[in-house]
């Protein structure tokens, strides 16, 4: 016997990224080498010092059974001081939850705050996590269009009373998955005055928290009265390349983290008691390294700008993030096409912006995850089969 989908399953979609995957994979069985500069897998590996506490941890018989949910208590304790060090942010216990990657919550947060007749607002072009529990939990999906004209910062202000009245939960994403764009702190003291006069649940995806090139990014909670209206989700995949690890946590509005918590705990269930470790160990230390990180992505960032620009080529300076998004001349009008042919002729992938939702038709996202001769090639070749549509 086949199972069909149900049909809010259905109304999901499948991600591109599995789409291209397969399309590279039928490539390379066929002998052609695909230089990738499409995935936001980081390249390196977890800190070695991350992966002894790891190592320790797992000795450790107390890591072996069912976890406590919500976090261990000495993982808290690290993640108050990690937010107070950094952010000059301070947490109560209730105001921390811990999780098994942030995708996880980013799928329950609307499934346990939205309604089917209400509204969640999103950012787009956006990350694709968001659309899955929104869809999942029936509610409306309202989407708030992110311009180069307004650094890739949402107009507030042209969202309709209609929707705000029946808004219950926005999403953000800064430093911004595809566009690279950095929030100011006066956007996050407009979207918390949003969130207290309208009464709406933001959530703040910290995901690129830490690769930020010019300043430090800021975080929401250091907006004033932020901890009333919403929470922020810092993952720890990117920071200390521990995407395989599944470690991330949200801190903020203890209303809000008291229902995801609730939610996670009946479904993903705790987070394992090793990660959990290396975690605590992970935001403890790691200063140089996560420095160190951040000059590779720079160096990386730098090497792909030039050489577009070098070329003529209209391409945002990220600041931050390890993604670069490219402007495509006017001649191209599907970028979806334009990046299925890259791929099949010029062997590069990339991610074509609309996949981010339409805003982002016109553009392309190169990710920084690859060594710089991978990226110096892939960007060549890009370069090489763009200039044909320049005329
Ligand atoms: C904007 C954004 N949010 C969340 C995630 C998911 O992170 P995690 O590894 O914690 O599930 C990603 C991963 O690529 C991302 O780009």
């Amino acid at each position: 016997m086949e199972f069909n989908a149900s049909r809010r399953l259905q109304s999901v979609g499948e991600k591109y990224l599995a789409i291209q995957q397969a399309n590279i994979n039928q490539l390379k069985k066929a002998g052609i080498e695909v230089l990738n500069l499409g995935r936001g897998n980081p390249d390196l590996p977890t800190f070695m010092p991350v992966v002894q506490a790891a190592k320790t941890a797992l000795d450790n018989k107390a890591n072996h059974g069912y976890p406590p949910y919500g976090g261990k208590p000495a993982l808290k304790t690290s993640i108050k001081h990690f937010y107070q060090r950094e952010y000059q942010v301070a947490l109560e216990d209730d105001e921390i939850t811990v999780f098994s990657g942030s995708a996880a919550a980013l799928t329950a947060l609307p499934m346990a705050l939205a309604d089917p007749e209400g509204v969640v607002l999103t950012p787009t072009p956006a990350f694709f996590g968001y659309h899955i529990g929104i869809t999942m939990s029936g509610a409306e999906e309202w989407q708030m269009p992110l311009l180069e004209k307004n650094n890739y910062l949402p107009d507030l202000e042209n969202i309709p009373q209609t929707i705000r009245d029946r808004s219950q939960l926005m999403f953000l994403n800064y430093p911004h998955n595809p566009t690279g764009a950095g929030a100011t702190q006066d956007l996050f003291d407009r979207v918390v005055q949003f969130g207290l006069d309208n009464h709406i649940a933001i959530v703040h995806d910290f995901a690129y928290a830490d690769i930020s090139f010019e300043h430090q990014a800021p975080s929401f909670l250091q907006s004033k009265r932020a901890k009333e209206t919403g929470i922020e989700i810092y993952t720890l995949s990117k920071t200390f390349n521990m995407a395989g690890w599944r470690s991330a946590f949200a801190v903020g509005n203890a209303s809000i983290i008291k229902l995801l918590k609730a939610y996670i705990q009946n479904s993903v269930g705790g987070t394992f008691g090793v990660v959990q470790d290396a975690s605590e160990y992970a935001l403890d230390t790691q200063i140089k390294e996560r420095k160190q990180l951040r000059d590779t992505y720079l160096e990386r960032r730098n090497t792909v700008i030039q050489l577009l620009e070098a070329h003529h080529f209209s391409v945002s300076q990220s600041s931050g993030t390890f993604f670069v998004w490219l402007q495509l001349p006017e001649t191209i009008t599907d970028d979806k096409q334009f990046a299925k042919s890259l791929l099949n002729n010029a062997h590069v992938a990339v991610v074509p912006g609309s996949a981010f939702g339409e805003a982002g038709q016109g553009y392309l996202r190169i990710s920084l995850v690859a060594d710089k001769a991978t990226l110096s090639s892939g960007i060549n070749q890009l370069i090489t089969y763009l200039k044909q549509y320049r005329e």
